[in-house]
């Protein structure tokens, strides 16, 4: 019986899932993120891309941001031409008044914010660690740690006057298993599970939970030096277990899930979306 009921239950989730609002047509959104606001960083192109898109699939309000208008024009007719609800704006994570821009315009067309996805990261060095600049080391941590951490600083409030909310940050299976030649970026990812274990009780009474996901190699323009050199794709490859370079689409599900009610008891936790590289600190 309970076998029957589990599969009952299982099944109607799965409807409601599928059901999407259609934007424009006045239908009430419905799924797992029905009716939540959504900002997620960087997300005109790979894996913000498709955080967004599956977000926004699954009933949210997403808003998409990064630095070029060009790119967040594109993506987000490229979303609204499949009837998804998605806005727009120019955010670079860098520019402190970029970030207050973009809770602003949130709050304007929403109401509220519920979600944030903080996605955006640089690597501007190939080399020995011990041989990158301090520009080179205050670019990769201004961008990738500290403006993850005033955004956030940013969102909370707003999160709190709803009741709560869902923090995701990106980080990266180099935050266990550094990626050769990348050394500060490395230091980088590995300190955003920091952040992540840091603020996750101080954020627990608001009920906010913070986690974050760390990516293996994902084939986008980003990751791109990695894969089109055989030699060192072949050599990452060696440390999976799939035999596949992953699809920027192998990361939202489990963005999605981390942000919906069926993941309300997790917080502080990273999950490792890296076809079976090790993940250990
Ligand atoms: N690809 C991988 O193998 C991999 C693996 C592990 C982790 N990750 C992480 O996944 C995240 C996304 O990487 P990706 O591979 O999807 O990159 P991507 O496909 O190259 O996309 C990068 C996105 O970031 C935007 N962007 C760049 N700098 C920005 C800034 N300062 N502020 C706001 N937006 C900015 C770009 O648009 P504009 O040019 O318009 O700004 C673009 O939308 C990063 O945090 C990365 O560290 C990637």
């Amino acid at each position: 019986m309970w076998r029957a009921l589990a599969g009952r239950f299982a099944s109607s989730r799965q409807a409601a899932t599928r059901l999407v609002s259609m934007s424009g047509s006045g239908a009430e959104a419905r799924g797992t993120l029905a009716n939540k606001v959504a900002l997620v960083t960087a997300s005109t192109e790979g894996i913000g891309f498709a955080i967004a898109k599956r977000l926004a699939q699954d009933g949210a309000h997403v808003v998409i941001s990064s630095r070029k208008q060009a790119n967040v024009d594109r993506a987000v007719a490229q979303l609204q031409a499949e009837n998804l609800t998605v806005s727009g704006l120019v955010c670079h994570v860098g520019k402190a008044e970029d970030r207050q821009r973009l809770i602003d315009v949130a709050l304007e067309r929403h109401g509220g914010i519920d979600i944030l996805v903080s996605n955006a990261a640089v690597n501007p060095y190939f080399g020995s660690t011990l041989d990158a600049t301090e520009d080179v080391w205050d670019k990769i941590l201004d961008i990738n740690v500290k403006a993850t951490a005033l955004l956030i600083k940013l969102v909370v409030p707003h999160m709190e006057k709803r009741g709560g909310g869902s923090i995701v940050i990106v980080s990266s299976v180099a935050a266990y298993l550094p990626f050769p030649g990348l050394g500060p970026y490395n230091v980088s990812k590995t300190a955003l599970l920091g952040l992540t274990r840091t603020l996750a009780p101080e954020l627990a009474p608001s009920n906010i939970r913070i986690n974050s996901l760390a990516p293996g190699l994902i084939r986008t323009k980003f990751s791109s030096a990695l894969w089109q050199d055989k030699a060192m794709g072949d050599k990452l490859m060696e440390a999976m277990k799939i035999q596949r370079i992953g699809d920027p689409s192998d990361c939202s599900g489990m963005v999605s899930f981390l942000c919906s009610p069926d993941a309300n008891y997790i917080t502080g936790e990273t999950m490792v979306v890296a076809g079976g590289a090790l993940s250990r600190l």
